[in-house]
């Protein structure tokens, strides 16, 4: 048996407890609105995306390792986000760049952080190359060495900033969220 996320997840057709996470992000701060195009990077098995497209997005991009399985009105690309080959399949410019990446844990948590950052540090670079002007941006990072030296260079690149730790986000869990509004 799942926690009380997963299970409202599974029953509520959003695949992800991270879903919940989404859409307490989404009421408070809205991330996504109808028309919108959104990349959510690293969106396996898809409860974001999701989300995405019951908030009337009008295109949704998900990129990730590992394939899912199909969901209407959003292109996959399987792939890795660190790699060019997997961007340069990416089309245009979006309105909102998502990012809920996470390294395979190691239990070695100077480790983990740091994978955490360097995919954080990647999926910014992806925001900034593919956002449009004005443009979002979400990013989970784990918190640790080298985490308020990303935030403050995400900051400098939006015109509103916030840290967050949405309540379906597990307590004992170091990930926080940072959301940049106004891309510049
Ligand atoms: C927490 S899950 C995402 C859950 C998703 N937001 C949802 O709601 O269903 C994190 C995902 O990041 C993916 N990921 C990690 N590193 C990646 C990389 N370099 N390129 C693409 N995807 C990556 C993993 O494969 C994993 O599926």
């Amino acid at each position: 048996m799942g926690d009380k996320y997963t299970d409202k997840a599974k029953s509520a057709g959003l695949r992800a407890r991270s879903a919940y996470k989404l859409m307490a992000i989404n009421q408070k701060y809205s991330l996504i609105k109808p028309n919108d195009t959104v990349l959510d990077l690293g969106c396996w098995p898809g409860g974001w995306l999701i989300v995405a497209t019951r908030k009337g997005a009008s295109k949704v991009v998900g990129i990730d390792l590992k394939a899912i399985d199909r969901i209407q009105g959003v292109t996959f690309i399987q792939g890795d986000v660190t790699k060019e080959e997997t961007l340069s399949k990416i089309n245009g410019k979006f309105d909102v760049v998502l990012s809920d990446m996470a390294p395979q844990t190691s239990g070695n948590h100077s480790r983990d952080v740091g994978r955490s950052i360097a995919l954080a540090e990647i999926a910014f670079e992806v925001a900034k190359r593919f956002l449009k002007p004005g443009g979002k941006f979400l990013v989970k990072v784990f918190q640790g060495a080298g985490y308020m030296e990303f935030v403050n260079n995400v900051r400098k690149s939006f015109s509103f900033f916030k840290t967050i730790k949405p309540e379906a986000s597990k307590l004992k869990s170091r990930e926080m969220y940072v959301l940049g509004i106004g891309f510049r």
